[in-house]
Formats: C-alpha cells, sequence, structure tokens
C-alpha cells in the first residue's frame, strides 16, 4: 500500500515539524516499536520530501530531536520557523489544545501546500469548521492523523465489511481510555471508516479523567440503523482500544489498539445440535506500523497531483463533532443530532 502512495517529483518539497515529543520524534527512540512511529521518522524515509526544520517550545525536545535527524534549523516559534524557513508541507504534533492556533498561524504563510495535524484537529467545532473551509479557499491539502486510515489491514477489514462479508452490521461496541476527544475521537473515526456515518451520540451515565476532555460512555445510532456502544475506561493500570463489530453473518474484532484484527464466521455450534454459533476464521496485522510514513506520502500526492487524503479535514471534523456533542449531551442528558 505505501507503494501505492509514492509520486515522482525532481525537487523535494521541504517540510517543518512542529512539534518534537513522541508522535513527533521521541516514539524512534523506543526499542520496542517495529516500523515508523514518529513524524520525523516518517519524513526520514519518504520519497519527495525533506524535513528541513524544526519547532518547539521545549529546548530539550528540540536538541534532541534535531541531533537524532541531523536538522540545523531549529526554532521555538512557529512564525518565525514559517518567515525564515518558508516549508511547503508542515506536520502539527503539539499537544491537542494548540492545534487549532498553529494550524490558523500556518494557514496564514505563502508557502504554505499541504499540513499533517495531528489528531483532533482542534476542541471547537465551528474553530475547525472555519480552519477547513480557510485551507480549502488558500488551496492547501488538510490531512489529518486518524491513523489507522492509513494501514493496510484496516482497509482489508473495511473492504471485508463493506462487501457484506459479515452480513448486515447491528452493533459496534468498543473500549478506549483517555479522554472522548483525545482518543474517542479516534474510535468515532475508525467507527465511520469501517461502518458509515453517525447520526446521533448520547453520553450514557459514566464518566473519569478530565472535566474538558472526559473519558465517557457513548451511545451511538449510525444512518445504517445500527447502535453502537463505547465504554470509557480507567487508564490507571492500561491503556485499552477495541472495536467489536458485529454483523448478521459474522464479526470483526479489532484488538490490540489495532495491531490485531480478527474475522469470525457463523458456523455450526461444536457444542449443541441445532446452533449456530462463530468462530475464528482469520486474523491479521492491522499493520499500524506503515500508517505514518503512508500518511506523509498520501499527503505529498495529494499536494502534487490534487486529491483528498485518506483522513481528510472533514473527516477530522465530523469525528470531532461526535467527541463534542457527546460532552454537550452528558452536560444537557438529551442525545445530540449531529446534522451537517
Ligand atoms: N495519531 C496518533 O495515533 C497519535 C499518537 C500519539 C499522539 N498523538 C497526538 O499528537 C499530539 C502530540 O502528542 P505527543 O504524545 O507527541 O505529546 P508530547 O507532549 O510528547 O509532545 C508535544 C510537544 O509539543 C511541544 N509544544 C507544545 N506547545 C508547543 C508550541 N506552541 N509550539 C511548539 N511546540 C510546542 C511540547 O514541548 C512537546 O515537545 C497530541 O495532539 C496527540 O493527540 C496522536
Amino acid at each position: 500500500m505505501t507503494g501505492k502512495c509514492l509520486v515522482m517529483r525532481v525537487s523535494k518539497f521541504s517540510s517543518a515539524l512542529i512539534g518534537c515529543g513522541m508522535i513527533g520524534s521521541r516514539f524512534s527512540d523506543d526499542p520496542r516499536i517495529k516500523g515508523i512511529y514518529s513524524h520525523a521518522g516518517a519524513y526520514d524515509v519518504s520519497s519527495n520530501v525533506t524535513l528541513g526544520s524544526l519547532c518547539d517550545t521545549d529546548k530539550v525536545a528540540l536538541s534532541e530531536c534535531a541531533r537524532h535527524w541531523g536538522i540545523e534549523n531549529t526554532y521555538s516559534d512557529v512564525a518565525e520557523l514559517l518567515e525564515k524557513e518558508k516549508p511547503e508541507i508542515v506536520s502539527i504534533c503539539t499537544p491537542d489544545e494548540t492545534h487549532a492556533a498553529i494550524f490558523r498561524r500556518i494557514l496564514d504563510a505563502e508557502s504554505i501546500r499541504g499540513v499533517l495535524i495531528e489528531k483532533p484537529i482542534g476542541l471547537d467545532v465551528q474553530e475547525v469548521r472555519d480552519l477547513i473551509t480557510m485551507a480549502a479557499e488558500r488551496g492547501v491539502v488538510l490531512a489529518v492523523n486518524y491513523s489507522r486510515r492509513y494501514s493496510a489491514g484496516f482497509d482489508r477489514a473495511r473492504q471485508l465489511i463493506k462487501n457484506g462479508g459479515i452480513g448486515e452490521i447491528q452493533l459496534v461496541s468498543g473500549y478506549y481510555t483517555k479522554g472522548v476527544l483525545h482518543n474517542g475521537t479516534h474510535w468515532f473515526d475508525l467507527a465511520r471508516y469501517l461502518v458509515g456515518a453517525i447520526d446521533t451520540v448520547r453520553a450514557a451515565g459514566r464518566q473519569s479523567g478530565a472535566v474538558k476532555d472526559p473519558t465517557l460512555d457513548v451511545q451511538l445510532k449510525f444512518a445504517s440503523g445500527a447502535e453502537g456502544v463505547l465504554y470509557g475506561c480507567s487508564d490507571d493500570q492500561f491503556s485499552i482500544f477495541e472495536m467489536d463489530i458485529l454483523g448478521s453473518k459474522g464479526r470483526v474484532r479489532i484488538l490490540d489498539s489495532g495491531h490485531k484484527i480478527e474475522e469470525s464466521i457463523v458456523e455450526e455450534s461444536k457444542f449443541y445440535s441445532g446452533y449456530n454459533s462463530l468462530s475464528i476464521k482469520d486474523s491479521w496485522d492491522g499493520e499500524i506500523n506503515t500508517a505514518m510514513v503512508c500518511a506523509i506520502e498520501n499527503l505529498v500526492e495529494c499536494v502534487s497531483h490534487g486529491g483528498v487524503p485518506r483522513c481528510s479535514g472533514y473527516d477530522g471534523l465530523e469525528a470531532l463533532k461526535i467527541g463534542v456533542g457527546a460532552i454537550k449531551s452528558w452536560k444537557t442528558c438529551v442525545p445530540v443530532t449531529l446534522g451537517d
């Protein structure tokens, strides 16, 4: 799949990384990680784009990243980087609450042609909607890093579901930790990608975590009529991200944060005569470790030749609307219809 993203270009695009923390760079220092998980690591191996400058307000993060990737042009201020380096492509890898303001600043720079923004795009639906409109008006391609959309293993699951491999979807359930905006939106985006549009969201009783981004239990109604239920869990002892898509003829489960995807089909029960049950038919790697490189190459492809990124600004907005809708529903105790 990565090969499909490659493009021919004689001179390379220049890129900049804003935020040199975990997803920006430091995941590349983790010996347990197999594959490429950081933006800097992905730029390092991607065709037709060169990472030329870095920005971080933390001097240690900035200098470690500069040393790791051999980059001399370092800044603590986004505006200064944009003015001096004039990058064409930028990755925004700063904390959630800073994304929108940094994105707005980047959109002011004439050199910009593409942005890969970490999730969520922002925290306010109207602000994000305005930014997406601004990007479109200025001809800037916006890609959002809901990473599973860029992974071949998830593409396979999507095709299976789309082709009726597990029948009509009845129920989509799952678990997540660390905030309905921070990680819940990852789950909503994946549910939209695999199953389809979500019409309404309703927060169920339980919540934990931060007040601004609580970890809520959420009920969903898909446009297809399928039901969804997502449980927010404590991350005190462990993290979890799972999805269970139950169809009329089978089931797809996303396990281990998507490192494993499992397909089950209907078979005669081994235990009782006259009963059918689900049994595991196949399982495969979600290939999350290919997502980062494919995200960068997909963005470069769209900047070079046009087209919509595999995870567009619109997709990022829709996921945010569901997360924000869940918080609204939690505060008002009524379901929220998502609308256009
Ligand atoms: N797509 C994914 O699967 C995935 C995985 C992890 C993190 N993320 C997202 O990436 C973002 C960063 O997460 P992280 O875990 O790397 O965080 P982090 O704290 O490790 O890194 C963030 C970095 O941004 C820097 N920073 C903060 N404000 C800044 C500013 N105004 N200008 C320049 N630098 C600034 C910080 O100093 C820090 O080095 C978050 O939005 C998170 O949701 C996405």
